[in-house]
């Protein structure tokens, strides 16, 4: 596969062969690729906990859904759900997030989940990136610091249909770019 391919294969896979179980090198791998993500002044604020406990891992997949909405329902057949924690950035990116008013270490966790994603993509998983959580829960259930937040989840899993997925929408190329000026 070629870099494109790959990035085109990735997509947020939403029906898993339930529970199936991923072996521990596969995981290794992933977090290899995202430890070799950048991050501002070489931060690295992320910490990822593997949650593959079935009864764990159902717990977590409980705090991304609620009754009302028809959300992430999903999620309780993954095989794994990771659980991305921000430890912080170190003393330059922090300067460097007050001077800039940016939070830098947000979007080197974002970087670094991508990585997670592709390598997982190439070892026959599908991801699912997931925003919508209770945060509070899921740091008690993991027993995760009430200083440190956590940004993301990622659903793992063997796709339940191996049939090629159409993509969802994109913009197209000519509006997301220029050359020059705005
Ligand atoms: C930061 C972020 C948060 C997301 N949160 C959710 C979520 O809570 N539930 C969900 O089903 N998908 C979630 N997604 C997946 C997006 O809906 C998906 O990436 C987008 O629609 C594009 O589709 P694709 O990933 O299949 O290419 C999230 C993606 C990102 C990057």
């Amino acid at each position: 596969m070629t870099f494109l391919e790959l990035v085109n294969k990735r997509h947020s896979e939403r029906a898993y062969i339930e529970n199936a179980e991923i072996d521990k090198n596969i995981f290794l791998k992933c977090l290899e690729a995202a430890r070799l993500a950048p991050s501002a002044c070489n931060s690295q604020p992320w910490r990822f906990i593997i949650v593959d406990n079935l009864e764990i891992k159902n717990q977590i997949a409980q705090t991304t859904t609620t009754a009302f909405l028809p959300l992430n329902h999903f999620t309780k057949q993954a095989s794994a759900i990771v659980v991305v924690v921000n430890e912080g950035s170190n003393l330059s990116a922090s300067v460097g997030n007050v001077v800039k008013d940016k939070d830098f270490s947000v979007m080197d966790i974002g970087i670094a989940v991508e990585h997670f994603c592709l390598q997982a993509v190439e070892e026959g998983l599908g991801t699912c990136i997931l925003g919508w959580f209770d945060e509070k829960k899921i740091k008690q259930i993991l027993e995760i610091p009430k200083n440190k937040r956590v940004e993301l989840l990622i659903t793992l899993g063997y796709p339940k249909n191996d049939k090629e997925k159409t993509r969802r929408k994109r913009k197209d190329l000519e509006q997301i770019y220029s050359y020059n000026k705005y």
